[in-house]
């Protein structure tokens, strides 16, 4: 693993905007970026469906759908902009040395050739291997993220797979190439609780192992909690929040985390079957966002400013940012 130059983080994400022009309109689906991720370091990136946590991280491999792009900011990679270098210089660091898990695993594997076909394949382009050292390496990676009986486990199909170890597959085609950074895109949300927890476990463990890098998005606050060092929180294309977990999920700054924060199912209230509280409303359309704060029309502490205050994260505690001057 190669460090970044000058102790600067690995992933030094600024001023990142990412527009698209549809039937809504034009908008940015993301608003001004800022993320850095150190190395061995998990930062989680939460919020709910639509605030642009997928385009974001899409965005560092180059892979923003079409019809969107990036309109401005940089992306620098071990203190290189990944903005700036060309295709064939791109594809020697995608799936390499920064690695991405898409959020619907079954759009990635496909269906019509078996597991094994499906991780050579990607062995052999990525690594240059031969197909036979390919194999072994395929049944060594299935057995490295827990899937029992690999040998035999390559000759199926991927519908032939529950969907946790569908799943476990796609984290061994992640991680092949030992990547310093891997961009897991609601790994979990597809599958039930139990199955969520291993895989989580299994992240965690191949993080300790390798001592990769690790950007985890999600929508459920559960999850970053257990298991990232630093959390962004994006509201409406925009990072609202951001500081070391701990302190995020202990003393949230934003009123969009604390709305999060307090939707989180309390066991008593599933016991009692009491209705899990929300945040009330929806997320704005992006295409006719109201000047000032996104969050100002579901915010319990609005105020007549907050609809001309800038959304740029403070910095009233050290390392711990909120872009809300209203609540503290
Ligand atoms: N291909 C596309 N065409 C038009 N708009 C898009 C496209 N992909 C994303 N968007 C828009 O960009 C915004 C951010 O989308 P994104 O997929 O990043 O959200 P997300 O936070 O990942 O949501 P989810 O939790 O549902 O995955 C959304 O408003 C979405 O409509
Ligand atoms: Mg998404």
């Amino acid at each position: 693993m190669t460090a970044a130059p000058n102790h600067r983080p690995l992933l030094e994400v600024r001023d990142l905007s990412i527009g698209f022009a549809d039937s809504r309109g034009v908008f940015l689906a993301a608003d001004r970026i800022h993320l850095d991720v150190q190395t061995n370091q998990t930062v989680g990136l939460l919020g709910e469906s639509g605030c642009g946590k997928s385009v974001t991280l899409r965005s560092i491999l180059g892979l923003v759908p079409y019809p969107g792009e990036v309109v401005s900011g940089s992306i620098r990679w071990k203190g290189q902009d990944l903005r700036t270098l060309r295709r064939r210089e791109i594809e020697k660091i995608r799936g390499k040395e920064i690695a991405m898990i898409f959020q619907d695993p079954t759009s990635c594997l496909n269906p019509v050739f078996t597991i094994g076909s499906q991780i050579t394949e990607t062995l052999r382009i990525k690594l240059d291997l031969s197909a036979r050292a390919a194999a072994d390496r395929a049944v060594e990676l299935l057995d490295h993220v827990g899937i029992p009986s690999p040998r035999e486990r390559l000759q199926l199909y991927p519908h032939q797979l529950s969907g946790g170890m569908r799943q476990r597959v796609m984290i061994a085609i992640a991680i092949s190439a030992q990547p310093d950074l891997l961009l897991a895109d609601e790994p979990t949300t597809a599958l039930d609780v139990t199955i969520q927890d291993q895989i989580l476990s299994l992240l965690a463990r191949l993080k300790e192992e390798s001592g990769m890098s690790m950007i985890l998005v999600s929508h459920d606050v559960g999850v970053v909690a257990q298991n990232c060092d630093v959390i962004a929180v994006m509201y409406a294309g925009k990072i609202v929040e951001s500081g070391p977990a701990r302190d995020v999920i202990h003393s949230p700054r934003h009123p969009y985390t604390r709305g999060l924060l307090a939707a989180i199912p309390k066991l008593e209230a599933i016991s009692e079957r009491r209705p899990l509280s929300s945040i009330p409303g929806q997320p704005p359309n992006l295409a006719t966002l109201p000047d000032g704060c996104p969050f100002q029309a579901r915010c319990p502490f609005v105020r007549p400013d907050c609809a001309s205050i800038p959304v740029i994260l403070d910095h009233a505690l050290p390392g711990h940012g909120s872009a809300c001057p209203m609540v503290n």
